[in-house]
């Protein structure tokens, strides 16, 4: 393949946005120095050299994956290494742990459903479930990759050392990306680099915060390192930390252990995937209309609110689960069988560990358990990114300054962006799609991005609501509003539905839109990325999250004339109300 250098700024087709801004200011200057063309490339539009930008992908994970899809749609040229065998990241299972990918138990499903955490124009088969088993997310991954051709892209087996800036980085934005592949080191040069690397593989595992553990001669271990319950048939088991993977653990282990014990410092509001009338929790609780709601009304009657419907279902106070403090939103457990194990008894709630003895834990709350076999240390990861310099990106406990969550504070170039580094309130899949759509284009300068002054400004301001709405706990610092998050990049991109120009034109579709769920297509009907049958996703939502359930069809009629009963019944009992008021007045 031949590449040489071009003197001036070229365009991939004809129209698009002129670039304003001080960093895109600077990115077309310096592209005007160094622009690659590839000669055997013609725009078909314009009959001119096709401007191809040379882009590093850092794993084949979910994020990688739609960051390679991406970069095609955008006329970009992806190299995807991933340090595995294969693709998937976490979600690909395997009965051993891997250094330096996620590692998941054979037994996890999605919290977040199919129709709102697929790709927006790569929907899950019909007949899917509606909460996906990690296999059946695997499957989804390697139809996605064949249909797309991604597989020729990625570089298996081959680790990320190093990200450096190149030499001529203030101009050119250039990367210097050093790959190792069985045990040989081989350096790149990248005009942009895209970082998917996760965040679930370097476990946060702070023994230092239990006094006695290293007298404790029972096992402990990561929740990282828990595959399945095989091996702790008939042992008294200790689980620490009540998040999602503590709180899965803890009831999967409760059918074959002779005790459970979980310990929460905090509590955790704990929702069924199963909720409103049957339907996916994500599905009733991400729509625009509910989101414009938690946001509009005030904070108070919000809490009152939130309160009241999670413990609709059971009272958490009454199973020592109610958070310790529910004016900030947590990351709900998602666990159907959570309550039903503790009103049975084979798991015990407990609060926060103060102390290890030989055999034994004790509480704050001055209780112990004794003849302890087993504790795992459920208490989530850290992130990291050992292949760049803290110049590039400093975390320090989980803490990080990123505008959007993507690009590093003070890059002179915006060439680098992290994908899929969030903690919505929704799935991660879909947002991580609309980062690699939008920094894309950025990279490409037809998205721009405000001067740095601004940037710094953007970053505040976006810590301090999030502190204020999810608290300052380490599992909550890039924790984001799903629409709200996503409703800003796509402005940028120019793919938010237009709401108000819907309600006249297709009012059908616009009362889909706000009051049903904000479903990824949502992102595909307008502007960049268009994507015909959009719409029609959008109004079949419904048939598809029914038709893995309703494998034993109703009659409709059956039900339709218990409607009327109903109805008719409810229309006599006003009647007969406003016949009582009437005649006592
Ligand atoms: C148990 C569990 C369940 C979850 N369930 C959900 C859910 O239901 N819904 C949801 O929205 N989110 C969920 N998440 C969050 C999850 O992080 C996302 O769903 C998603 O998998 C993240 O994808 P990713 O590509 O960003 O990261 P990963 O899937 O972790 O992929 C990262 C890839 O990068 C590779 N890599 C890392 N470093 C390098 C390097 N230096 N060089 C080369 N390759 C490298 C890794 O090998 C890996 O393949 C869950 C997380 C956990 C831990
Ligand atoms: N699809 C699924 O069903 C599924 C399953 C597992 C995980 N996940 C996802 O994976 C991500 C990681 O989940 P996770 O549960 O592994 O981690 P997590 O959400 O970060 O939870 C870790 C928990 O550990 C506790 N903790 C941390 N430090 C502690 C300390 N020093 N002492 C006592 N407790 C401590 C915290 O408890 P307190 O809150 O009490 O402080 C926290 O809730 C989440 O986004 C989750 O949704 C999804």
């Amino acid at each position: 393949m031949h590449w040489e250098e071009e003197g001036e700024l070229r365009r991939t087709s004809a129209g698009e946005a002129t670039h304003e801004g001080n960093w895109t200011h600077n990115l077309s200057e310096s592209r005007q120095t160094r622009i690659l063309v590839r000669h055997s490339g013609l725009a078909a539009s314009t009959g001119r050299p096709q401007i191809i930008m040379k882009v590093a992908v850092i794993g084949a994970g979910n994020s990688g994956l739609i960051s390679i899809k991406c970069c095609l749609d955008e006329g970009l040229e992806p190299t995807c290494y991933e340090r595995s065998e294969d693709i998937g990241g976490l979600w690909r299972f395997t009965p051993e742990v891997e250094s330096g990918r996620a590692s998941i138990y054979e037994s996890v499903v999605t919290n977040t459903s199919k129709e709102m955490m697929c790709y927006s124009d790569f929907p899950f088969p019909e007949n899917f479930p509606n909460f996906l088993h990690n296999s059946k997310m695997l499957e989804y991954y390697k139809k996605f990759v064949e249909k797309f051709d991604l597989l020729k892209y990625i570089q298996f087996q081959t680790i990320v050392r190093s990200v450096k800036k190149h030499p001529s980085f203030s101009s050119t934005g250039q990367w210097e990306v050093t790959t190792e592949k069985n045990g040989k080191q081989d350096t790149t040069i990248f005009d942009a680099v895209l970082v998917c690397s996760g965040h679930h593989s370097d476990p946060y595992y702070p023994l230092e915060d239990f006094p006695g553990i290293n007298t404790f001669k029972g096992e402990h271990f990561h929740s990282r390192e828990y595959k399945n319950s095989k091996a702790f048939n008939g042992k008294r088991v200790v689980v620490v930390g009540m998040g999602n993977s503590g709180a899965d653990i803890a009831v999967e282990l409760s059918r074959t252990a002779a005790q459970v014990f979980l310990s929460t410092r905090r509590g955790s509001w704990v929702m069924s995937r199963v909720f409103e009338h049957g339907y996916p929790w994500d599905i009733c609780f991400d729509t625009r209309f509910q989101n414009w709601l938690r946001n509009t009304l005030p904070t108070s009657f919000v809490i009152w609110l939130t309160e009241k419907k999670m413990n609709a279902w059971f009272d958490h106070a009454n199973f020592g689960l109610q958070p310790r403090d529910s004016t900030q939103f947590k990351e709900p457990l998602f666990n159907d069988e959570l309550p039903s194990r503790i009103t049975c008894g084979y798991v015990v709630v407990k609060p926060d560990v103060t102390e290890f003895t030989e055999t034994s834990l004790k509480f704050e709350d001055g209780t112990s358990v004794e003849n302890i076999d087993v504790v795992i240390f459920a208490t989530g990861y850290r992130f990291s990114f050992p292949f760049l310099d803290e110049s590039i990106i400093k975390v320090k406990d989980n803490k990080i300054s990123l505008y959007r969550n993507i690009f590093p504070e003070n890059l002179e170039k915006p060439t680098l962006g992290v994908i899929g580094l969030i903690q919505p309130l929704g799935p991660i899949m879909s947002s991580s799609e609309i980062q690699a759509r939008w920094v894309t284009r950025v990279f490409k300068g037809l998205c721009t991005l405000p001067p740095p002054d601004a940037i710094r400004k953007d970053i505040e301001k976006k810590k301090e609501i999030a502190m204020s709405r999810f608290g300052p706990r380490r599992e909550h610092t890039i924790q984001v509003d799903y629409i709200e998050y996503l409703d800003e990049l796509t402005t940028d991109i120019g793919c938010k539905p237009n709401i108000l120009e819907l309600l006249t034109k297709d009012p059908v579709l616009a009362f889909k839109i706000i009051f049903g769920p904000c479903t990824p297509a949502q992102f595909r009907l307008t502007g960049p990325g268009k994507w015909p049958i959009a719409r029609k996703q959008i109004m079949t939502t419904w048939d598809r999250i029914m038709k893995p359930t309703k494998t034993r069809v109703v009659k409709s009629q059956d039900r339709s004339s218990m409607s009327v009963i109903f109805g008719v019944g409810g229309l006599c009992i006003l009647a007969l109300l406003l016949a009582v008021i009437m005649y006592k007045n």
